[in-house]
């Protein structure tokens, strides 16, 4: 995940500060910041996908539907993308994208070490959380093998949705 500095601040000063001391608004460093994000992206595999409708009775206004997504080692989500749901067809349509995350997004049957570097024990709104700003691009087909089985590793439960079955059409992407 290459972060540009100003994407830094920014999450730096979207993050409550969690300090040791118990001050409760001090924001962390743009280098604490970026370690919350990128452990948070590594460790969660549930994200809001947040688009703009841009059809039917919701047009105009901002929706947003949980989707499994993997990091797979560069840091940026792979997300298996059905083409009919509404946040691809939004996207398709335009709209723009961003992803939320929060602490706690994982499957119920999944652990997932809770302990997160800046967070507050106890407080969901202390602990980290973060909007990512970029755009959906396909995968290659050298990375597809690799991206797949990552993906498939955190959601077994995928296979049934994967490019090629019978039902939906779907594809690979990575949030960039
Ligand atoms: C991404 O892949 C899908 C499925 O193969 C295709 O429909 C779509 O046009 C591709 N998008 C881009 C930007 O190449």
């Amino acid at each position: 995940m290459m972060f540009k500095l100003s994407t830094l601040l920014a999450i730096a000063s979207s993050v409550i500060a969690a300090e040791a001391d118990g001050s409760p608004f001090k924001p962390p460093s743009v280098e604490d910041a970026a370690v919350y994000a990128r452990t948070l992206v590594k460790r969660e595999s549930l994200t809001n996908v947040n688009t703009i409708s841009h059809s039917g009775s919701s047009e105009g206004k901002p929706v947003s539907f949980v989707e499994y997504y993997a990091d797979c080692g560069d840091g940026n989500p792979v997300l298996l993308a059905i083409d009919m749901s509404t946040s691809y067809k939004n996207y398709a349509s335009g709209s723009p994208a961003t992803l939320s995350i929060r602490v706690g997004d994982h499957p119920l049957n999944e652990h997932v070490n809770p302990k997160y570097p800046g967070s507050r024990p106890n407080s969901v709104a202390g602990s980290p959380r973060i909007n990512l700003r970029g755009s959906f691009v396909n995968v290659t087909t050298e990375e597809l093998p690799q991206l797949e089985a990552c993906f498939l590793e955190r959601h077994r439960d995928a296979r049934w949705w994967l490019p090629g079955n019978p039902i939906h059409s779907s594809h690979f992407v990575k949030f960039e």
